[in-house]
């Protein structure tokens, strides 16, 4: 048997999704031209697919201090901090993060996904019950492998079968740790947070929220669901990614707790890895400063996230439950999806395929992220070819979809 006959069906899966040659999961990109443009295979695309919500990757002032570092520091720190030692900018930059969200300290990691693979998995030890959302993100799943704690999976957004897990722990010794995102990843919808943090408070347990699509889009501030819902003061661990609205990459926590910082010993995915270049986080500082000063780069996504939404369902898509700066539409099937993604490329469209086990429910979709830099222009012209393709594929049927009822 060879090594890698275990993935042969997945390999047959992929196979069958190629159409006109194209991989969904393998699209390469001469270059980028701007956040929401791009040539491929000669083309110009309309990049509808990039979680750039802010439009911050080629922003004057994040490019412009990323250089500066990169002069001064050069391409890389070459080890972990807890071997190589901590720079001057990581230090800074969880100072920032500390600042923004109002809490004691902040600890940087390398990529988002390593923010909850560490923070989970250490925090949720022998004898703790870890009770995550279901369609939590492949980040939490992998942390609840790498935890030794009993982990529990609650019916996605659910606050009474959550309560109903935790009442059946009653009496048990052990922490009790919920986990949930602020916006969800797939159909871009809200966790019910008032809820969730009530259910802690009754219960005792502890709260983390990833907020990784909702910073800088959600709350006031920008400090993302938690801050909108008015339950920060109830939520003990907020997970965050610098690689969406902040245009780079790496992840961070934070926390009000005293004995956090203990994480920087034993936590395994912040311990055994290089930090983050000065680079990085000098362009993160950069954008950090943007998003605080600039309020028009979450006004401009949201109404650019309404304009899709709302094009969408007016043409009749069944589209998840939000207009957030992630639109999905529900597609009948697999095939349908694959077809629909590949007329979009064919149209000068790039959004995101997800297909299952990656989405909830088994949903085949067509994943649109939002940034603040398209414009309306942009964003009319995606509603109209998805609509035509929509027809096209037979997709939109004569009667309007449950969503466009709801928005008359
Ligand atoms: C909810 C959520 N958490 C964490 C991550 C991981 O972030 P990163 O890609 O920056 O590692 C993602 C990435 O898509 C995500 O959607």
């Amino acid at each position: 048997m060879s090594l890698f006959s275990k993935f042969d069906e997945i390999r047959a899966g992929i196979e069958s999704l190629v159409k006109n040659g194209r991989n969904p999961f393998d699209v390469r990109f001469e270059r980028v031209l701007s956040p929401t443009e791009a040539l491929l295979g000669g083309r110009l695309i309309l990049l509808l697919g990039t979680n750039n919500y802010l439009g911050l990757t080629l922003d004057a002032a994040c490019v412009e201090a990323s250089m500066r570092a990169l002069h001064e520091a050069g391409t890389g720190t070459t080890g972990s901090r807890i071997a190589n030692g901590t720079y001057a900018d990581h230090a800074l930059l969880e100072r920032r993060i500390g600042e923004f969200y109002g809490r004691r300290s902040a600890i940087i990691f390398t990529t988002g996904y390593q923010a909850n693979l560490g923070l989970i998995s250490t925090l949720a030890g022998r004898d703790d019950y870890l009770l995550i959302d279901a369609d939590s993100h492949a980040s939490i799943y992998d942390a609840s492998k790498l935890s030794t704690a009993e982990v529990m999976r609650f019916r996605h957004n659910d606050p009474d079968d959550l309560a109903h897990r935790l009442r059946r722990l009653q009496g048990r010794p052990g922490n009790r740790i919920i986990v949930t995102e602020g916006i969800y990843s797939m159909l871009g919808d809200t966790a019910p947070l008032r809820e969730i943090a009530a259910v802690k408070r009754e219960m005792g347990a502890w709260l983390i929220v990833d907020e990784a699509h909702s910073l800088g889009i959600l709350g006031s501030k920008g400090r993302g669901l938690c801050e909108a819902a008015g339950v920060e003061h109830e939520v003990d661990f907020v997970v965050g990614t610098f690689s969406k609205s902040l245009g780079a990459i790496g992840g961070f926590a934070t926390s009000d707790l005293p004995e956090f910082d203990i994480l920087r010993v034993v936590c395994r995915p912040y311990m055994f890895t290089a930090s983050l270049p000065p680079a990085v986080i000098a362009s993160v500082i950069a954008a950090l400063g943007r998003l605080s000063t600039d309020k028009s780069l979450a006004t401009r996504v949201l109404s650019n996230c309404r304009r899709l939404y709302s094009g969408l369902a007016q043409a009749g898509f069944d589209l998840g439950p939000e207009p957030n700066p992630i639109v999905a539409i529900k597609m009948p099937d697999r095939e349908t999806a694959t077809q629909f993604w590949s007329r979009l490329l064919d149209e000068g469209i790039y959004v995101n395929l997800a297909l299952p086990p990656a989405t909830p429910a088994s949903l085949s979709l067509i994943r649109s992220s939002i940034s603040s830099a398209h414009t309306e222009v942009q964003i009319d012209r995606a509603v109209s070819i998805m609509t035509a393709v929509g027809h096209e594929l037979g997709v939109l049927g004569a009667r309007p979809s449950k969503t466009a009822m709801a928005l008359r």
